[in-house]
């Protein structure tokens, strides 16, 4: 297993970044607080939201031919291609909606609609949006649905149990790249590959919501005909879903003006503002390739950026796991229980998946918001979590989910408040 990575940032580009967010440090109420809940939301980059305000408010169509609606219609041209870079994926088609799910749910049922009768393919840990699009898709459409089981060590579906359940009816894959609950991630290459090595028409669909922010993606060396994300877990704006199809996805009947190509996935007028504000998303991680490679193309500098963002949160969760000389690591303190990040080493995302045994997991949440730090329990009542905790033998968990931006004192401040409630 390779060794996870241990230096941080250099302060001097950490500082840049910090700098780059709001409320890093403060809530809304102008208190003291550490969000480590970006798994949940994430925090914001002041351009994606300025650039949104700075669009927002211009009146003109893009839709005409004069100099102004120019401007703003080339934002939806460079958006789009900023998504592309960023997934270097050529052809296809990029997709808007209003959230990720509605995105999903829309590829993964126009794909059951339109082939034929066989079965659909989702994983016991996939997010309630690409599942219920399969149950739903299979029960509407006449599939079977069949669901590969998670292995509850890793909180990650192997390989040969999802493609146990692959065969040559299969119409529709679903994978998540990355788990939101379990923060286990899954080699797109590898998995893509072997699904389409079994069955080359299967349509396959990733959820790379929790994914995207946290690494990168290479669909040049994948098989993939769908793949969502959503901006507000990447620094970005809530009220949109952006995804990625190949041509033959976007080829699938879909609801789409008629006059329009059939390919196309544009359904009513476009909002130029949000992909100027994904572009400033794009922006930032170029920056960051920039400041360790200066110029180069832009998909080298997010090639670069992208790594560099992996290797800072692998630094993160490798103080959060095991401290420092001064502080002990959340894997010291006895009543303290780390899942699933043993066993999947450097493919576990910086989401830190804790239950405690002196203290209930929700009080435990509640006790670090008193301490000024924002967690989430994940609590088997959600419909959110329910059947994902049931396919790793768990009832609820403390998921701690910090960003690349938060330093080491951020760290060493949330191991203080848990050393203190494993005290309890
Ligand atoms: C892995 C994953 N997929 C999909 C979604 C759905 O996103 P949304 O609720 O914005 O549609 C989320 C949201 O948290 C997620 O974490």
């Amino acid at each position: 297993m390779t060794e996870r990575n241990k230096e941080f940032f250099p302060d001097e580009l950490q500082n840049k970044l910090r700098d780059q967010f709001y409320y890093l440090d403060t809530d809304l109420n102008g208190d003291k607080r550490l969000f480590f809940e970006n798994a949940g939301g994430a925090l914001r980059l002041k351009s994606a939201v300025e650039k949104y305000t700075e669009v927002s408010i211009i009146p003109d169509s893009p839709v005409r031919n004069y100099d102004i609606a120019q401007i703003i219609n080339q934002y939806i041209t460079d958006g789009k291609g900023d998504i592309r870079q960023l997934l270097n994926a050529t052809g296809g088609e990029v997709a808007i909606s209003l959230t990720a799910s509605k995105i999903i749910f829309e590829m993964i049922t126009a794909a059951a609609i339109y082939l034929p009768k066989g079965n659909v393919v989702a994983t016991s840990i996939d997010h309630p949006s690409s599942f219920d699009a399969c149950q739903f898709s299979s029960e509407q459409y006449g599939h079977e649905l069949r669901v590969a089981k998670a292995d509850a060590a890793t909180g990650s579906i192997f390989l040969e149990e999802l493609l146990s359940h692959i065969d040559e009816e299969t119409r529709v894959v679903s994978l998540i790249l990355t788990s939101n609950i379990t923060g286990a991630m899954h080699d797109l290459e590898t998995y893509t590959k072997a699904i389409h090595d079994k069955n080359s028409e299967t349509i396959i669909i990733v959820d790379a919501v929790q994914g995207a922010p946290h690494e990168l993606i290479d669909l040049s060396k994948c098989y993939v005909d769908g793949i969502n994300l959503a901006p507000y877990k990447m620094f970005g704006l809530r009220g949109t879903g952006f995804a990625w199809m190949s041509e033959r996805l976007a080829a699938v009947p879909h609801h789409r003006l008629l006059a329009t190509d059939e390919t196309n996935w544009d359904l009513g007028s476009a909002t130029p503002a949000l992909y100027a504000s994904f572009s400033q998303v794009v922006n930032y991680i170029c920056s960051i390739g920039q400041y360790f490679i200066g110029e180069a193309e832009r998909r080298t500098l997010i090639e670069e950026g992208m790594t560099r963002i992996q290797l800072q949160e692998q630094a993160i969760l490798n103080r959060l796991l095991n401290g420092t000389d001064s502080i002990e690591g959340t894997k010291k303190l006895k009543n303290v229980t780390i899942h699933f990040e043993a066993a999947n080493g450097v493919k576990q995302d910086l989401i830190l998946a804790m239950t405690f045994s002196n203290i209930s997991n929700s009080r435990a949440v509640e006790i670090y918001k008193e301490n000024n730090i924002q967690v989430f329990a994940r609590e088997s009542d959600s419909h959110y979590s329910k059947r994902i905790l049931e396919a790793v033998g768990l009832e609820s968990l403390v998921r701690v989910s910090p960003v690349h931006v938060h330093n080491a004192a951020d760290v060493d401040e949330f191991l203080r408040v848990t050393k203190l409630i494993n005290e309890m």
